[in-house]
């Protein structure tokens, strides 16, 4: 199966990353090439990418679309929050740009196999690297859990109304049957939301069980303050979030790297130096256009956040 996946506001991301500067660009999430082609192209020959994923569908996919700029796209199967390790095994030590486009692929959502669905008959997988990485398979979290964790999930992760019932009920259901497939955790939802349930509360639980089966909160707020330990004077880290709590995890960041006082607000006098790392290039998120989101329903959620180092000089 080819790989598909349509990469959401490309012209956003070339205008906030300025690919043309030159130097070397990080790809966090790869995907299947389509940022990272861009990037390049835009650049021309004064720039080069390295391409992370933790999906090794989307690195095999990556490689083959960027084969024909050489040295230039340089590609690892790797989480994001390693880029540090990564980037020194290449000897590279500063970056001009860094982009991270969260959540998954239309690949990984359209692949039975990947279990990131809640297509009927899909097993309840969603590991972003495949079969490794992560905590392990969603059922085992919907089989394991207690039951005070499956509701903080369904409550925080889904902004579930009801998620004290849902957290019930997977218990209830799971104490007579292990949850296997997509079929499993849809009869619990369809128990307590209702059976006419809709395709985007389905699909709002699903999201909050795969944030949790791979630790993506975790995972960003740990590799944001690493890749911006990265960037060279005006570098620019560009993020794409597709759920609220990605955003505001980038959005606190993003601001609190702008302040010129980091201290803790009881300290009486500032001693940290009382200079902003950089600024934020968004004072709003940037959303798609309505034309875009009509042609690829995935950018309707897509909020894209950028900041620019500037302590450097
Ligand atoms: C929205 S897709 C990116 C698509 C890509 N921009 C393109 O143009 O094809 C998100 C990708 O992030 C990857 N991913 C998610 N969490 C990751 C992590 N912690 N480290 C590396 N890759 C990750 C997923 O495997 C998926 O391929």
């Amino acid at each position: 199966m080819g790989y598909e996946h349509e990469p959401v506001m490309v012209g956003e991301v070339l205008e906030h990353l300025r690919p043309e500067r030159g130097g070397t660009f990080l790809d966090g999430t790869a995907g299947g090439g389509g940022h990272a082609v861009e990037i390049l192209e835009r650049g021309g020959e004064a720039a080069e990418v390295v391409c992370l994923d933790l999906d090794p569908d989307a690195i095999d996919a990556a490689r083959e679309r960027l084969a024909g700029y050489g040295r230039r796209a340089r590609l690892k199967q790797a989480d994001f929050r390693d880029a540090p390790e990564i980037l020194e095994t290449l000897d590279i030590h500063e970056l001009s740009g860094a982009l991270l486009d969260l959540g998954v692929s239309s690949h990984q959502l359209n692949t039975t196999a990947r279990g990131f669905s809640f297509r009927p008959g899909t097993p309840l997988v969603m590991r972003m690297g495949g079969t490794t990485g992560g905590r392990g398979p969603a059922a085992d979290f919907l089989n394991r859990a207690p039951i005070k964790e499956l509701g903080r999930v369904f409550r925080e992760f889904g902004e579930e109304r009801r998620w004290r019932a849902l957290a019930r009920e997977v218990v209830r259901r799971r104490e007579k049957r292990p949850f296997v497939s997509s079929d499993d955790l849809v009869a619990a939802i369809r128990t307590v939301l209702g059976p006419s349930v809709s395709p985007r509360d389905k699909a709002r639980l699903f999201q909050a069980v795969r944030i949790q089966t791979n630790s993506e909160l975790e995972a960003l707020s740990s590799a944001l303050p690493r890749i911006r330990d990265l960037l060279a004077e005006q570098g620019r880290l560009v993020v794409i979030a597709y759920h609220s709590l990605e955003d505001r995890i980038v959005k606190r960041a993003f601001r609190d790297w702008s302040r010129s006082c980091v201290c803790p607000p009881k300290l009486p006098v500032c001693r940290c130096r009382g200079r902003p790392l950089g600024r934020v290039l968004t004072p709003r998120p940037v959303t798609a256009s309505e034309a875009e989101i009509a042609g690829n329903p995935r950018a309707r959620s897509a909020k894209l956040r950028a900041w620019e180092r500037s302590d450097r000089s």
